[in-house]
């Protein structure tokens, strides 16, 4: 792919009129939603990471973690993009390991947290205050690998994929790109989480929790031929694994 064609914008890489697309659709309706900006829903994780701190689910990586630095690695990865980083669980281990680090989110108070974590262990990361549904603040290619970890499915389906294209255009061809998507929906429907969900209007497989850290928030969750059709566009060697255990499927793809 040339980089004249990689420096078009998410929404245009990924074809209006692509039949693959199914989510061009909703990009098209869903486009005064994205650009509402970071204040479209109220910021519930600064809430949280003021009065808990790191939350316990938060402090160590994630079971797919190991796999995915390997994947990195692997791939001949040096600068590497944590989206959506949180207080830096996966950021410093990835900083141990000898990687650049470069990491951002929206809450400043998780930004906080990982900047205390990093000097502790006397290690270095840019962190930036930035918003996974915006235009993110880097160039075009610059990426060898990104890792976005219970980060963006928090919106209606047309963030996701405009989350996507933003990726796709930081990330350098044959870069690899790790990301996890909740099944939650299935755990609340069991029972096992006391979440009460409301449908979203006009969104499949989108819900909004009624209670708990995230209430208000919209999660997504698409199923594997979702995701398919959002990254087939732009991404080869996709590749998916469900933990049943922990509901969630941890995706993994190469950028074209
Ligand atoms: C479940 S936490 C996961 C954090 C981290 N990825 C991890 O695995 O530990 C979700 C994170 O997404 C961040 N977030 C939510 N909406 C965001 C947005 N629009 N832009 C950037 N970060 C956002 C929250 O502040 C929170 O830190």
């Amino acid at each position: 792919m040339s980089t004249e064609s990689r420096t078009r914008t998410g929404e245009e890489s990924f074809g209006r009129n692509d039949p693959l697309s199914k989510v061009t659709r909703w990009i098209e309706t869903g486009l005064d939603r994205i650009l509402e900006g970071p204040d479209r829903w109220p910021n519930r994780w600064d809430e949280v990471y003021s009065r808990e701190g790191i939350p316990t689910d938060l402090q160590h990586p994630f079971y797919g973690f190991d796999y995915i630095t390997s994947k990195f690695q692997r791939g001949g990865s040096e600068n590497v993009l944590d989206v959506a980083m949180g207080p830096g669980r996966h950021a410093l281990p990835l900083a141990e390991r000898g990687l650049k680090v470069h990491g951002f989110d929206l809450s400043r108070k998780a930004l906080d947290l990982a900047c205390e974590q990093l000097s502790r262990r006397n290690l270095s990361c840019s962190l930036t205050q930035a918003d996974m549904f915006g235009t993110y603040p880097y160039a075009e290619n610059i990426f060898d690998s990104v890792i976005a970890i219970q980060a963006i499915y928090h919106g209606y389906p047309p963030h996701m994929q405009a989350a996507i294209g933003e990726i796709y255009r930081v990330l350098r061809p044959g870069g690899v790109f790790a990301f996890t998507v909740s099944m939650d929906r299935e755990r609340a429907m069991m029972g096992a989480r006391k979440y009460i969900y409301d449908e979203a209007e006009g969104y499949p497989n989108t819900f909004i929790p009624k209670a708990g850290r995230e209430r208000g928030i919209p999660h997504y969750y698409p199923d594997e031929h979702e995701l398919e059709a959002m990254l087939r566009p732009a991404f080869n060697n996709i590749e998916m694994f469900v933990d049943m255990d922990h509901k969630y499927r941890l995706v993994t793809c190469i950028s074209n």
